[in-house]
Protein backbone atom coordinates (compact mmCIF):
# COMPACT_ATOMS: atom_id res chain seq x y z
CA UNK A 1 0.00 0.00 0.00
CA UNK A 2 1.28 3.58 -0.93
CA UNK A 3 2.43 5.92 2.13
CA UNK A 4 -0.53 8.06 1.08
CA UNK A 5 -3.06 5.60 1.12
CA UNK A 6 -1.86 3.92 4.48
CA UNK A 7 -2.42 7.78 5.96
CA UNK A 8 -5.99 7.67 4.28
CA UNK A 9 -7.24 4.30 5.14
CA UNK A 10 -8.88 4.04 8.49
CA UNK A 11 -7.68 1.35 11.24
CA UNK A 12 -10.21 -1.50 10.73
CA UNK A 13 -12.86 -2.20 13.19
CA UNK A 14 -16.36 -0.70 13.79
CA UNK A 15 -16.08 2.71 15.20
CA UNK A 16 -16.60 5.59 13.49
CA UNK A 17 -13.01 6.92 12.81
CA UNK A 18 -12.07 10.25 10.91
CA UNK A 19 -8.93 12.71 10.37
CA UNK A 20 -8.53 14.89 13.14
CA UNK A 21 -8.82 17.64 10.11
CA UNK A 22 -12.00 16.19 9.50
CA UNK A 23 -13.55 16.16 12.45
CA UNK A 24 -12.61 19.68 12.79
CA UNK A 25 -13.79 20.90 8.99
CA UNK A 26 -16.91 18.77 9.94
CA UNK A 27 -18.01 19.95 13.00
CA UNK A 28 -19.32 23.18 11.22
CA UNK A 29 -16.01 25.07 12.15
CA UNK A 30 -14.30 25.64 8.67
CA UNK A 31 -12.31 24.23 5.75
CA UNK A 32 -10.72 21.08 6.13
CA UNK A 33 -7.12 23.51 4.69
CA UNK A 34 -8.29 25.92 8.04
CA UNK A 35 -8.33 23.02 10.18
CA UNK A 36 -4.90 22.28 9.08
CA UNK A 37 -3.69 25.78 9.72
CA UNK A 38 -5.23 25.63 13.45
CA UNK A 39 -3.73 22.33 13.86
CA UNK A 40 -0.57 23.78 12.92
CA UNK A 41 -0.87 26.69 15.05
CA UNK A 42 -0.89 24.38 18.54
CA UNK A 43 -4.90 25.20 18.95
CA UNK A 44 -6.28 21.88 18.82
CA UNK A 45 -6.16 19.08 21.65
CA UNK A 46 -6.83 15.61 21.72
CA UNK A 47 -7.32 14.31 24.82
CA UNK A 48 -6.23 16.88 26.91
CA UNK A 49 -2.87 17.18 24.60
CA UNK A 50 -1.67 19.40 21.78
CA UNK A 51 -2.01 17.57 18.69
CA UNK A 52 0.21 18.74 15.67
CA UNK A 53 -0.84 15.98 13.37
CA UNK A 54 -3.89 16.73 11.11
CA UNK A 55 -4.12 13.45 9.92
CA UNK A 56 -4.34 11.79 13.00
CA UNK A 57 -7.07 9.19 13.63
CA UNK A 58 -9.68 10.50 15.71
CA UNK A 59 -12.50 7.66 17.49
CA UNK A 60 -15.66 9.70 17.06
CA UNK A 61 -17.13 8.16 20.02
CA UNK A 62 -14.00 8.35 22.74
CA UNK A 63 -11.39 11.10 21.82
CA UNK A 64 -12.06 14.29 22.99
CA UNK A 65 -10.98 17.04 20.62
CA UNK A 66 -10.75 20.71 21.73
CA UNK A 67 -10.55 23.87 19.63
CA UNK A 68 -8.70 26.85 21.43
CA UNK A 69 -9.85 24.45 24.59
CA UNK A 70 -12.82 24.70 23.55
CA UNK A 71 -15.04 21.31 23.18
CA UNK A 72 -16.13 20.85 19.47
CA UNK A 73 -18.72 18.54 19.80
CA UNK A 74 -20.64 20.78 21.08
CA UNK A 75 -21.70 22.12 17.98
CA UNK A 76 -25.69 22.58 17.15
CA UNK A 77 -26.54 19.56 14.78
CA UNK A 78 -28.49 20.25 11.84
CA UNK A 79 -30.19 17.35 9.92
CA UNK A 80 -31.77 18.58 6.10
CA UNK A 81 -33.41 16.77 3.61
CA UNK A 82 -32.36 18.46 0.14
CA UNK A 83 -34.24 17.19 -3.02
CA UNK A 84 -31.64 17.32 -5.20
CA UNK A 85 -32.54 17.88 -8.57
CA UNK A 86 -31.19 16.68 -11.78
CA UNK A 87 -27.67 18.96 -13.43
CA UNK A 88 -26.06 19.51 -9.97
CA UNK A 89 -23.30 17.67 -8.63
CA UNK A 90 -22.73 16.50 -4.99
CA UNK A 91 -19.36 18.34 -4.09
CA UNK A 92 -18.49 21.39 -3.06
CA UNK A 93 -16.88 23.20 -5.08
CA UNK A 94 -16.48 22.46 -8.96
CA UNK A 95 -13.50 23.81 -11.53
CA UNK A 96 -15.44 23.93 -13.89
CA UNK A 97 -17.96 26.27 -12.22
CA UNK A 98 -20.96 23.89 -12.62
CA UNK A 99 -24.04 23.93 -10.28
CA UNK A 100 -23.57 22.07 -7.16
CA UNK A 101 -26.25 21.37 -4.11
CA UNK A 102 -24.94 23.88 -2.21
CA UNK A 103 -26.25 26.50 -4.51
CA UNK A 104 -29.46 25.11 -3.51
CA UNK A 105 -29.10 25.63 0.26
CA UNK A 106 -30.43 28.33 2.44
CA UNK A 107 -27.65 30.49 4.00
CA UNK A 108 -26.29 28.82 6.68
CA UNK A 109 -22.97 29.08 9.37
CA UNK A 110 -22.22 25.54 9.61
CA UNK A 111 -20.86 23.59 7.02
CA UNK A 112 -23.07 21.22 6.17
CA UNK A 113 -21.55 18.20 4.15
CA UNK A 114 -23.80 15.53 2.15
CA UNK A 115 -24.63 11.72 3.46
CA UNK A 116 -23.35 9.64 0.51
CA UNK A 117 -24.03 11.35 -2.98
CA UNK A 118 -25.70 11.47 -5.75
CA UNK A 119 -24.10 11.22 -9.42
CA UNK A 120 -25.15 14.58 -11.22
CA UNK A 121 -28.20 13.18 -13.49
CA UNK A 122 -29.57 11.44 -10.38
CA UNK A 123 -32.41 13.52 -8.53
CA UNK A 124 -33.73 12.80 -5.07
CA UNK A 125 -33.35 12.68 -1.36
CA UNK A 126 -30.15 13.63 -0.10
CA UNK A 127 -29.17 14.31 3.51
CA UNK A 128 -26.89 17.04 4.57
CA UNK A 129 -25.49 17.65 8.23
CA UNK A 130 -22.71 18.56 10.63
CA UNK A 131 -22.93 15.27 12.67
CA UNK A 132 -20.09 13.21 11.25
CA UNK A 133 -21.08 10.15 13.81
CA UNK A 134 -24.91 10.62 12.36
CA UNK A 135 -23.36 10.53 8.68
CA UNK A 136 -20.42 7.72 9.39
CA UNK A 137 -23.60 5.44 10.66
CA UNK A 138 -25.80 6.31 7.58
CA UNK A 139 -23.26 5.28 4.97
CA UNK A 140 -21.12 2.89 6.60
CA UNK A 141 -21.58 -0.33 4.79
CA UNK A 142 -21.97 -2.90 7.78
CA UNK A 143 -25.07 -0.78 8.79
CA UNK A 144 -26.79 -1.67 5.49
CA UNK A 145 -29.24 1.07 5.30
CA UNK A 146 -31.68 0.81 2.69
CA UNK A 147 -31.95 3.01 0.02
CA UNK A 148 -35.06 3.34 -2.63
CA UNK A 149 -34.70 4.36 -6.26
CA UNK A 150 -37.26 5.00 -8.79
CA UNK A 151 -35.74 3.83 -12.09
CA UNK A 152 -36.55 4.06 -15.90
CA UNK A 153 -34.57 1.51 -17.94
CA UNK A 154 -34.28 2.03 -20.92
CA UNK A 155 -35.27 -0.99 -22.63
CA UNK A 156 -38.27 -3.65 -21.20
CA UNK A 157 -36.83 -5.65 -18.83
CA UNK A 158 -38.52 -9.23 -18.42
CA UNK A 159 -39.15 -11.00 -14.63
CA UNK A 160 -36.05 -12.86 -15.54
CA UNK A 161 -33.88 -9.68 -15.57
CA UNK A 162 -35.93 -8.05 -12.46
CA UNK A 163 -35.43 -11.49 -10.76
CA UNK A 164 -31.50 -11.39 -11.38
CA UNK A 165 -31.41 -7.52 -9.79
CA UNK A 166 -33.14 -9.35 -6.97
CA UNK A 167 -30.43 -12.09 -6.78
CA UNK A 168 -27.51 -9.56 -7.34
CA UNK A 169 -26.19 -8.87 -10.40
CA UNK A 170 -21.84 -9.80 -11.31
CA UNK A 171 -20.33 -6.38 -11.35
CA UNK A 172 -16.34 -5.41 -11.15
CA UNK A 173 -16.37 -4.69 -7.68
CA UNK A 174 -17.92 -8.03 -7.47
CA UNK A 175 -21.70 -9.27 -6.81
CA UNK A 176 -24.46 -6.99 -5.62
CA UNK A 177 -26.56 -7.72 -2.28
CA UNK A 178 -29.60 -8.76 -2.59
CA UNK A 179 -32.45 -6.21 -3.54
CA UNK A 180 -36.02 -5.56 -3.42
CA UNK A 181 -37.34 -4.90 -7.04
CA UNK A 182 -40.95 -4.24 -7.92
CA UNK A 183 -42.42 -3.41 -11.39
CA UNK A 184 -44.02 0.03 -11.43
CA UNK A 185 -45.00 -0.06 -15.29
CA UNK A 186 -44.15 -0.08 -18.76
CA UNK A 187 -44.53 2.65 -21.24
CA UNK A 188 -43.26 2.72 -24.48
CA UNK A 189 -41.17 -0.51 -24.19
CA UNK A 190 -39.11 0.66 -21.58
CA UNK A 191 -39.56 -0.54 -17.95
CA UNK A 192 -40.46 1.73 -14.30
CA UNK A 193 -39.26 -0.03 -11.33
CA UNK A 194 -38.06 0.57 -8.16
CA UNK A 195 -35.15 -1.07 -6.45
CA UNK A 196 -34.24 -1.13 -2.99
CA UNK A 197 -30.75 -1.61 -2.22
CA UNK A 198 -28.52 -1.61 1.36
CA UNK A 199 -24.97 -0.73 -0.36
CA UNK A 200 -24.12 2.21 -1.52
CA UNK A 201 -21.35 1.69 -3.88
CA UNK A 202 -19.79 4.44 -7.08
CA UNK A 203 -22.50 4.04 -10.00
CA UNK A 204 -24.33 1.04 -8.25
CA UNK A 205 -27.96 1.13 -9.69
CA UNK A 206 -27.00 2.34 -12.78
CA UNK A 207 -24.02 -0.43 -13.20
CA UNK A 208 -26.53 -2.94 -12.65
CA UNK A 209 -28.95 -2.17 -15.01
CA UNK A 210 -25.90 -2.13 -17.29
CA UNK A 211 -25.41 -5.22 -16.62
CA UNK A 212 -28.76 -6.70 -18.07
CA UNK A 213 -27.82 -4.58 -20.98
CA UNK A 214 -29.96 -1.62 -20.57
CA UNK A 215 -29.27 1.83 -19.38
CA UNK A 216 -30.69 3.90 -16.66
CA UNK A 217 -32.72 6.56 -18.58
CA UNK A 218 -33.85 8.44 -15.03
CA UNK A 219 -32.98 8.05 -11.81
CA UNK A 220 -34.59 9.05 -8.66
CA UNK A 221 -33.60 8.16 -4.84
CA UNK A 222 -37.56 8.24 -3.20
CA UNK A 223 -36.26 7.08 0.28
CA UNK A 224 -33.30 6.75 2.54
CA UNK A 225 -34.52 3.99 5.39
CA UNK A 226 -38.33 4.94 6.11
CA UNK A 227 -37.21 8.73 5.50
CA UNK A 228 -39.27 9.56 2.00
CA UNK A 229 -38.68 12.70 -0.13
CA UNK A 230 -42.41 12.83 -0.61
CA UNK A 231 -44.24 16.09 -1.74
CA UNK A 232 -40.57 18.03 -1.61
CA UNK A 233 -40.44 20.24 -4.72
CA UNK A 234 -37.25 19.40 -6.76
CA UNK A 235 -34.59 22.34 -5.14
CA UNK A 236 -36.08 22.38 -1.82
CA UNK A 237 -34.80 21.60 1.46
CA UNK A 238 -36.83 20.60 4.89
CA UNK A 239 -35.47 19.97 8.32
CA UNK A 240 -35.55 16.59 9.32
CA UNK A 241 -37.79 15.87 12.46
CA UNK A 242 -36.16 14.93 15.37
CA UNK A 243 -38.31 11.66 14.99
CA UNK A 244 -36.55 11.19 11.67
CA UNK A 245 -33.06 11.51 13.21
CA UNK A 246 -33.85 9.27 15.90
CA UNK A 247 -35.21 6.44 13.58
CA UNK A 248 -32.28 7.04 11.63
CA UNK A 249 -29.72 6.53 13.99
CA UNK A 250 -30.84 3.19 14.96
N1 LIG B 1 -26.88 4.60 -8.00
C1 LIG B 1 -26.45 5.26 -9.10
O1 LIG B 1 -26.14 4.64 -10.10
N2 LIG B 1 -26.38 6.59 -9.05
C2 LIG B 1 -26.72 7.33 -7.98
O2 LIG B 1 -26.65 8.56 -8.00
C3 LIG B 1 -27.17 6.63 -6.84
C4 LIG B 1 -27.24 5.27 -6.88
Amino acid sequence: MSKRNAAQTPPPGDRPIKTLERVLSRAGLGSRSEARRWVGEGRVKVNGRVEGDPNRWIDLERDRVLLDDRPIEKQEHVYLLLHKPKGYLTTYRDPEGRKTIYDLLPDRQQYLFPVGRLDLDTSGLLILTNDTAFAERLTNPDYHVPKTYLVKASTHLSDEQLDSLRRGVELRDGPTRPAIVTRVRESGGRTVFTITITEGRNRQVRRMVEALDAKVLKLVRTAIGPIEIGELAAGATRELTRDEVDVLRR
